[in-house]
């Protein structure tokens, strides 16, 4: 508890591992993801989530999306569950959905919300909800991060174990802060925020920042290639997994940003920085997991 209070962190470079699996293994070994997200013109951010989790080693992924989008979500992949939610007049996740999530929080080894979500008073109090009520390992991301930055008094709340995958746009709103990208700027930042939010924070970018306020490592995969819509959807498919499977919430981060990485540069090699889109990251999933085994 001392160390949570240093004011310069431990440098991190050696690659936290998943364990290879025993023979006897079965999926709930593995653990259970659900993942909130999607709306109306924006079903495939959570849909790269849930495939990336499941290429990422997830026992089993459950979508929870709007219900006016979970044909079309259910459609892109059969290998995860979907489960509709009650929405609103412009297609996204109603208040009244929580009660719909209630028992699929309860089972979930971790969480994640956020892509595709879309913005609305409802989505602001849906996410309050989930990060100062939900124990459970969880990833927030893209508009869940922005329900968070009007609602900054929550940041300071504890709570259960959080990673935050904010891009320097989504950082920046956060903070209330203007954000410099240099690579010191970037590294002090980050730690600062995940200190005084005890969370994990994924400063993303060209050498993407992961604190918890006393670890720090910075990335080193991945290429302009993947400065692309949809990638940052990926992400955080592969971290909830990673949380599923038991990592810590800075090891999940770690590994996760560095396996993602890869994919995208093994997703260069084969298709080149201009063509690479989201979707080719996940293909390139198993080779990058692979690598590491
Ligand atoms: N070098 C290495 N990695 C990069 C580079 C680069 N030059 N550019 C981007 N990346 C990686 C980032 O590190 C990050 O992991 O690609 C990912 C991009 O993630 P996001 O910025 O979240 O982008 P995206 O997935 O398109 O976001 C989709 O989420 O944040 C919202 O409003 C945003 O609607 C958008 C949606
Ligand atoms: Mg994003």
């Amino acid at each position: 508890a001392a160390d949570a209070r240093r004011s310069s962190p431990i440098e991190v470079d050696t690659l936290p591992l998943l364990a290879p699996r025993g023979d006897e293994s079965h999926k709930g070994d593995f653990g259970r993801a659900v993942l909130i997200g999607g709306s109306t013109g924006m079903s495939g951010a959570i849909s790269l989530s849930g495939m990336s989790a499941l290429r990422s080693g997830a026992g089993l992924v459950r979508l929870a999306v709007p219900r006016d989008c979970q044909a079309t979500v259910s459609a892109f992949e059969p290998s995860y569950m979907t489960l509709g939610l009650t929405c609103d007049s412009a297609g996204r996740i109603a208040l009244t959905a929580r009660d719909e999530l209630k028992s699929q929080v309860e089972s979930a080894s971790a969480l994640a919300c956020g892509p595709g979500l879309g913005r609305s008073e409802d989505l602001n109090e849906l996410v309050a909800w989930l990060y100062s009520e939900v124990g459970t390992p969880f990833v927030f991301d893209a508009d869940a991060l922005n329900a968070l930055a009007e609602q900054p008094e929550l940041l300071r709340r504890p709570g259960g174990p959080r990673v935050l995958t904010p891009h320097p746009g989504e950082f920046a709103r956060l903070t209330g802060e203007e954000y410099d990208d240099d690579p010191q700027a970037r590294r002090k930042n980050c730690f600062e925020f995940a200190r005084s939010t005890g969370a994990t924070i994924v400063l993303k970018g060209h050498q993407t920042c992961i604190s918890d306020g006393q670890q720090i490592a910075v990335n080193t995969t991945g290429n302009p290639g993947m400065a692309t819509g949809g990638t940052g959807d990926v992400l955080t498919g592969v971290i909830a997994a990673l949380l599923c499977q038991g990592l810590e919430p800075f090891d999940a981060a770690h590994l996760g940003v560095h396996v993602h990485g890869l994919a995208g540069d093994y997703a260069a090699q084969e298709l080149g920085q201009v063509s690479l889109i989201a979707s080719d990251l996940v293909r390139h999933l198993p080779a990058a997991f692979k690598s590491l085994q």
